[in-house]
């Protein structure tokens, strides 16, 4: 009988078979594999642990990662409050998924490419947080309503109001608006009181537009360090916005939805009595950026969340006695923060990310030895863009590696 090279490869080491061809044989080795062989394995029923894995790579603690959706999901529900987390920190349809199935009344998006991608796989109950602004993502929206025909966008602006009426008129849709309240950041939004209330009452006007609310994101507020500061932040944010949606459901406006708040302010927000809704995005994962602010609890550290993301990395090199080189480098890990990464279970060293495709570790007094091929694990800097450098991640319980789950919706439109 004639043995195939494929017969070979998927027998593993088969010794008959080598004797009977000149072809290369590989041994039936765990390491080696992939991205996409990673995933047929993982198919086919193939037990494959984290030693698996090809450096470097993004691995989501599962254990950890479902932690913090319940703990969300029960904080939500004792507050009275909705969650419609913000998907730009997964633009993940699986985490999506889990995250409704968890009581999430829907998701949160940043793009018009997220919200194509998560409509795609099937998510309902989308917001679009940032204004789709010129007739190219006019049009991507209006294509994209019939498999989510209860996506909300947001708009501060009358001519932009204008032109999504008049593009859903054309298209005999009616689309579901909340006007984007500015927190006092000046990133994007109307101000709160007179003007609020002004645009409001003209939006009313337009038939192809349903008002349902207000959003209003306070970023300023999600990062501010110590929690009675954060708390005066958010109140300073957030106050005039409910009061204006008061003022404006007072007049007689049919205005159901007030969404806001982060992982920062997740526990101040309801507290406010007025929002109904959060869009809190990074809890699934957590990061540098935010251990660091302080919890109510923990003025030290944010450990609210647990960290459930890493970036897994290799000892490539090790001639060093003060230090180690990683395969993990710039473009590995999100460099928009002034810090670098954290490593998950060494202590008494630092990482330096200067390199594009090298880590340095500087080993003051490690608290455990590394040699050439020993792995490593980061907390991200910043989850959010550094999840943007990958298109999947690994999903892992202890040791082993259960799940690969794509990341979609990666660029910028
Ligand atoms: C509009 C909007 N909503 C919600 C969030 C989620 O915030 P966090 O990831 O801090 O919870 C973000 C994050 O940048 C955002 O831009």
């Amino acid at each position: 009988m004639k043995t195939s090279r494929r017969t070979i490869l998927k027998s593993g080491l088969n010794l008959a078979a080598a004797a009977a061809t000149p072809t290369l044989i590989f041994p039936k080795t765990r390491m080696g594999y992939s991205h996409s062989e990673i995933e047929a394995h993982l198919k086919d029923g193939n037990g494959l642990t984290r030693s698996d894995l090809v450096t470097p790579c993004l691995v989501l603690d599962l254990d950890a990662f479902e932690a913090n959706l319940s703990k969300m999901a029960a904080h939500c529900k004792t507050s009275k409050i909705n969650l419609r987390p913000h998907g730009k920190s997964h633009k993940c349809p699986e985490i999506a998924a889990r995250q409704i199935k968890a009581g999430a009344i829907g998701l949160s998006v940043a793009t018009i490419r997220e919200a194509e991608a998560m409509a795609a796989a099937g998510i309902k109950g989308m917001l679009i947080t940032s204004e789709l602004v010129g007739r190219p993502k006019i049009v991507r929206l209006l294509k994209m309503l019939p498999k989510a025909p209860d996506t909300m966008v947001v708009v501060d602006n009358l001519s932009h109001a204008q032109e999504l009426n008049d593009a859903a008129a054309a298209a005999r849709l009616k689309l579901n608006v909340l006007i984007d309240v500015d927190p006092g950041s000046r990133r994007t939004g109307v101000a709160s009181g007179a003007p609020t209330i002004a645009f409001a009452e003209k939006l009313m006007k337009m038939p192809s537009l349903k008002l349902r609310g207000f959003h209003c994101y306070s970023g300023s507020s999600a990062h501010i360090t110590g929690f009675d500061a954060r708390r005066q932040h958010s109140a300073n944010a957030m106050l005039p916005a409910i009061e204006t949606f008061n003022q404006l459901k007072k007049n007689g406006l049919p205005l159901e939805i007030l969404s806001g708040g982060s992982t920062g302010t997740y526990n101040i927000d309801p507290g406010f009595n007025g929002m109904t809704e959060l869009q809190c995005g990074s809890y699934v994962f957590m990061d540098v950026e935010y251990q660091m602010i302080g919890g109510q609890s923990n003025e030290k550290f944010y450990d609210d969340f647990a960290s459930s993301l890493t970036v897994m990395a290799t000892v490539i090199s090790r001639n060093h006695a003060d230090r180690a080189t990683t395969d993990a480098g710039i473009k590995s890990f999100a460099t928009d923060r002034k810090f670098g990464p954290n490593f998950k279970d060494l202590t008494g060293a630092r990482v330096m990310i200067t390199s594009d495709e090298h880590g340095t570790i500087l080993l003051d007094n490690p608290s455990r030895d590394l040699k050439v091929g020993d792995r490593l694990e980061f907390i991200v800097p910043h989850c959010d863009p550094n999840v943007n450098l990958y298109d999947r991640m690994y999903c892992v319980s202890g040791e082993k590696v259960v799940d690969t789950w794509r990341i979609v919706g990666r660029h910028g439109d």
